[in-house]
């Protein structure tokens, strides 16, 4: 059963008169089953047959001594009953649904979801906020975490690849919150030209700037699909150079044959053992890397990864957060102040100008859509301000409420300096760009 209907039947009359005492059923003959069952006959089944057998316990049960209930709300019950006491309890049928992208529970009362992009809260409750709290902890302690008082917050990523930060009182107001995010899907690059996010031409462009080891950051807002292209572009890469990636949680999935995947490590529970990205970084540069993907900067790790764009790892990929092509420089040059070797924040921008080629901007606009919303080369040198040229942009139309974003991409002459580069490594300029033949006439802006 597709998430959508069972979300329907729970809405419908469920056995008993609401919601209140639907979750009370529930909780009754959870009870009875886990006192029938024998547990250590359990842990050696699958999981399918474990599922099978707890449905056909529960059967017996409810047959000599339930409610009466109709076939409907039967299957119902036994279904919730099931899942509540095989895991997660109402999480379950969300997990499984894979149109559903992030989880995010703010309370016992309030449980959120996106699809396709869009945000919706669901009508579903977990009974109290004990109960939360137990399916919060069965799932930190499937990656040996803790989460109490003394440690009332968790980042951890399940084997499953699903990344989980929870996040209780008193820290949380609201009541324990759980926030799931779904391993992300690999899409292609001509994926996300059905989806909209690029054009054709933007890709053609994309790939020869990748294959010709321009070094390339992607700037964009909160899961305005950052990693998602970063793993795109990274899948341009020709198969034979030396990769190293570094993430906090290995989202990445290079299917070339010569990659190393780093991911970083939190304390454990009595605050040892933490590496960092930065360590990361910076260990990835004695490993003879052709290139350094950096999943996402944060911090001072940005000036190691400078360091390595300027230095002999050309075609490096990195991500940071910003709303605009200028706010990401500024950023990175924000960021790697935050190293603890103290460099003068003008040698900060030659440093960038010097590592930095090009940014990508993406936008997640409000009806959902990811886009790419500008490539900008940097023509700045030295020390001085930064100056971008844009090369390609998308240019929406005036939005009317609640309704998509329609729009086009334009694309504009390449600025010489970067077409060399593009020539001497054997690629072509696609027809759409052309060449801008004297970069002193550029038309530029600058970032403050
Ligand atoms: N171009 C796209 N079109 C449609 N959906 C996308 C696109 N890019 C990413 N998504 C979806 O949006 C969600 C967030 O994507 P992603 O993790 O790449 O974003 P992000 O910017 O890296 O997020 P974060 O800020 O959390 O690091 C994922 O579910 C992903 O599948
Ligand atoms: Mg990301």
């Amino acid at each position: 059963m597709g998430l959508r209907s069972r979300i329907h039947a729970q809405e419908e009359p469920g056995p008993g008169a609401g919601p209140g005492d639907n979750n009370r059923l529930v909780a009754v003959y959870r009870g009875k089953l886990l006192e029938e069952i024998d547990l250590a006959e359990m842990s050696a089944l699958s999981t399918a047959d474990r599922r099978d057998r707890l449905e056909r316990v529960l059967g017996h049960i409810l047959s000599r001594e339930g409610p009466v209930l109709s076939t409907q709300q039967r299957s119902l019950l036994i279904r919730r009953v099931v899942d509540e006491a095989l895991g997660l309890g109402i999480l379950e049928p969300l997990l499984e649904d894979a149109s559903i992208t992030e989880i995010m529970v703010n309370g016992p009362d309030q449980i959120f979801v996106e699809r396709s992009g869009r945000v919706e809260q669901l009508p579903l409750r977990f009974a109290s906020e004990d109960q939360l709290m137990q399916t919060i902890e069965r799932i930190v302690s499937t990656v040996n975490r803790r989460v109490d008082e003394s440690n009332p917050m968790v980042d951890a990523r399940l084997p499953t690849g699903e990344r989980v930060n929870v996040i209780i009182p008193p820290l949380s107001l609201s009541g324990p919150a759980l926030t799931i995010r779904r391993f992300p899907r690999a899409y292609t690059l001509a994926e996300l030209v059905d989806f909209g996010t690029l054009d054709q031409h933007l890709v053609l462009l994309l790939a020869g700037l990748v294959r010709a080891k321009l070094n390339i950051i992607v700037s964009g807002g909160t899961g305005s699909g950052k990693t998602t292209l970063l793993n795109a572009l990274s899948g341009l890469i020709p198969d034979g150079e030396r990769i190293v990636t570094v993430e906090d949680a290995a989202e990445l999935q290079l299917q070339q044959s010569h990659v190393l995947s780093l991911e970083s490590r939190p304390p454990n529970i009595e605050g040892k053992g933490e590496v960092t990205i930065r360590d990361l970084v910076r260990n990835s540069l004695r490993m003879r890397p052709d290139r350094v993907i950096v999943g996402e900067v944060r911090g001072g790790e940005t000036l190691d990864m400078l360091q390595a764009m300027s230095t002999g790892h050309d075609g490096s990929l990195a991500t940071v957060h910003a709303n605009s092509a200028e706010d990401a420089l500024l950023r990175l040059q924000t960021l790697a102040s935050m190293s603890e070797i103290k460099v003068p924040f003008e040698a900060l921008r030659d440093q960038i100008n010097s590592a930095v080629d090009v940014v990508v901007q993406l936008v997640r606009h409000p009806d959902g859509t990811r886009r790419l919303t500008e490539i900008a080369v940097l023509a700045s040198h030295g020390r001085e301000s930064f100056r971008i040229a844009t090369i390609a942009e998308f240019t929406a139309e005036p939005l009317t409420p609640g309704g998509t974003v329609h729009g086009r991409f334009r694309h504009y002459p390449i600025p010489r300096a970067v077409a060399d580069r593009l020539y001497l490594a054997g690629e072509q300029i696609p027809q759409a760009f052309g060449v801008h033949l004297d970069d002193s006439q550029l038309s530029t802006r600058e970032a403050q």
